[in-house]
């Protein structure tokens, strides 16, 4: 492959990416990623060593977020005790937090080479715990329709840690969510207002999932794999995701590598006598249309009864956020649609 050198096109784009990346990385609360990602922009713009890798790349720097495959492959390496100069400042390993030095960083890209060619053809993969916030509220909401036992089909699983939401705990205003002695567990701040606690939330019943490229916390290198996507200093988060696979290593949900459209249309094929719920957090947006409209001919076209409905919980970016939606189906046609707390309350 010819060299790349500044004023290269490709050099542009991945310098503008990585410094994307830098301003996410600041405004999302992890400083020694924006900060080392600050001194790849520069590194890069002179023609250094890691922009020319990142340049050297078949992938789109921006679109399959290169930068972030990079970092996870180096924070892997070392979560996996072979990187002590980095280790000793990533707080993730134990470190003091302090600013990454560009030659430490190069260095072990360098000594690692192999892998981190390997690593960087690979998506990432993230699994992100907090959004359980979606399901432990909503198995409370739903018991205004009457329901009480569910069937719940998740879609985008991921490693499908938020498939074991029931286990986690959340303290809000109106009450307790969920398991209050939980390893895992969300404080009132994560709430700007509170959804409606009841004393008997609905159960799961079952508990299934499907994605794709479903990661498997029981294998040490997947686990490995989710944890070296958090952001090294975001260590609330981190030790969070470690409590939730200890968590799902020790149960046992079915998880299934398969894309949402199969699944959903499989699950729902079924003449449950439960209410089934079909959910996805940040997954839409990974669907081909095709995939999309699989889903949406699933859910219009199971059987669904005012005692067994189906039900479309959906959490997807809006705007700057992300927002919750839920759709009702109770024979066919869509009785209501929500937002999550119950405004935007719309009987069809
Ligand atoms: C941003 S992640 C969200 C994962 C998880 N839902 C969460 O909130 O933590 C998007 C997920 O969509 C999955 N995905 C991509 N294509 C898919 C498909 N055709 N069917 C189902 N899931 C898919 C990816 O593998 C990835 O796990």
């Amino acid at each position: 492959m010819a060299p790349v050198v500044p004023g290269d096109e490709k050099v542009s784009e991945t310098s503008m990416a990585l410094a994307r990346q830098a301003v996410a990385c600041r405004e999302l609360g992890s400083t020694q990623y924006a900060d080392l990602l600050d001194e790849l922009v520069l590194d890069t713009d002179r023609g250094g060593p890691i922009g020319r890798l990142l340049a050297d790349r078949p992938e789109r720097p921006l679109h399959s977020a290169l930068s972030l495959r990079l970092l996870g492959a180096v924070h892997r390496i070392a979560l996996r005790g072979e990187a002590p100069e980095l280790a000793a400042r990533f707080p993730s390993c134990g470190g003091d937090g302090s600013p990454i030095p560009l030659g430490d960083f190069e260095d072990v890209v360098h000594r690692h080479r192999p892998e981190i060619d390997v690593e960087l053809g690979n998506q990432v993969q993230t699994n992100e715990v907090g959004r359980s916030i979606v399901p432990l509220s909503f198995v409370h909401w739903v018991t205004t329709l009457g329901v009480t036992d569910l069937d719940w089909i998740e879609i985008g699983a991921s490693a499908g840690l938020n498939l074991h939401f029931e286990k986690y705990g959340a303290e809000c205003e109106s009450g307790s969510l969920g398991d209050p002695t939980s390893t895992v567990r969300f404080d009132p701040s994560w709430f700007v207002s509170s959804p409606p606690v009841v004393r008997e939330p609905a159960t799961c019943r079952r508990l299934s999932g499907a994605d794709p490229f479903a990661l498997d916390v029981n294998d040490s290198d997947d686990s490995l794999r989710l944890l070296s996507f958090v952001w090294p200093d975001q260590i609330e988060r981190f030790e969070r995701l470690r409590a939730a696979i200890g968590i799902a290593t020790a149960s046992n949900i079915e998880l299934e590598r398969r894309s949402a459209d199969h699944f959903v249309q499989e699950r729902l094929a079924d003449d449950s006598s439960l209410p089934r719920v079909v959910f996805h957090s940040i997954v839409w947006q990974y669907l081909s249309s095709e995939v999309r409209n699989g889903v949406r001919d699933a859910l219009a076209g199971a059987t669904a009864s005012r005692d067994a409905p189906v039900i479309w919980l959906r959490m997807e970016p809006s705007g700057s956020a992300a927002d919750v939606r839920v759709t009702v189906y109770d024979g066919g046609r869509e009785p209501a649609e929500i937002g999550y707390h119950g405004r935007g309350f719309r009987w069809l």
